[in-house]
């Protein structure tokens, strides 16, 4: 009785311990981008804020987003890998966190272009964008809007 319960009780520690790396690979975001470019290190920031472990690769992000199936159309300035999942731009860390819960069959989520406003993309100006998910032939759907609220649209239109 002893041995067998000391076995149990070693596999249970090893699945705690193996789920736990689990989480802490799930955890890392590779950003391949260029040394150069600015919002994609205050991106990175941004994801650090949100607790995220991130290694940057300044290699530019052509051809990881080419590897990764995401078309130059949704491109933007930098492209990560998380998870078994791709993230191409300005992407906010809460849809991230909501992709790698809901898992859903993707390649994963894009903000083309860099739009004004977008995490590591905050000035004076902002505007809205949507953030897409990409299926697995390369089709998009709408995962998130964001940007200037309703509100802000009224106090324009009081004016
Ligand atoms: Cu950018
Ligand atoms: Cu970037």
């Amino acid at each position: 009785m002893k041995i067998p319960t000391r076995i149990l009780f070693e596999s249970i520690i090893a699945a705690a311990l193996l789920s736990v790396a689990t989480f802490a690979a799930a955890a890392t975001v590779e950003v391949y981008k260029s040394s150069t470019c600015k919002c994609c290190a205050k991106w990175v920031d941004h994801m650090r804020a949100n607790g995220f472990t991130v290694n940057a690769n300044d290699v530019g992000n052509k051809e990881a987003r080419e590897r990764a199936g995401i078309s130059t159309a949704l491109g933007s300035c930098h492209t990560a890998l998380v998870d078994g999942y791709a993230i191409e731009g300005h992407v906010p860390a809460q849809d991230i966190k909501r992709l790698l819960k809901e898992r859903p069959r993707a390649i994963g989520l894009a903000v083309p272009g860099m739009p004004h406003g977008s995490p590591g993309m905050e000035g004076a100006r902002s505007e809205p964008y949507n953030v897409l998910l990409i299926d697995k032939q390369g089709g998009t759907a709408v995962y998130s809007r964001h940007g200037p609220s309703d509100q802000q649209d009224s106090v324009m239109r009081l004016k």
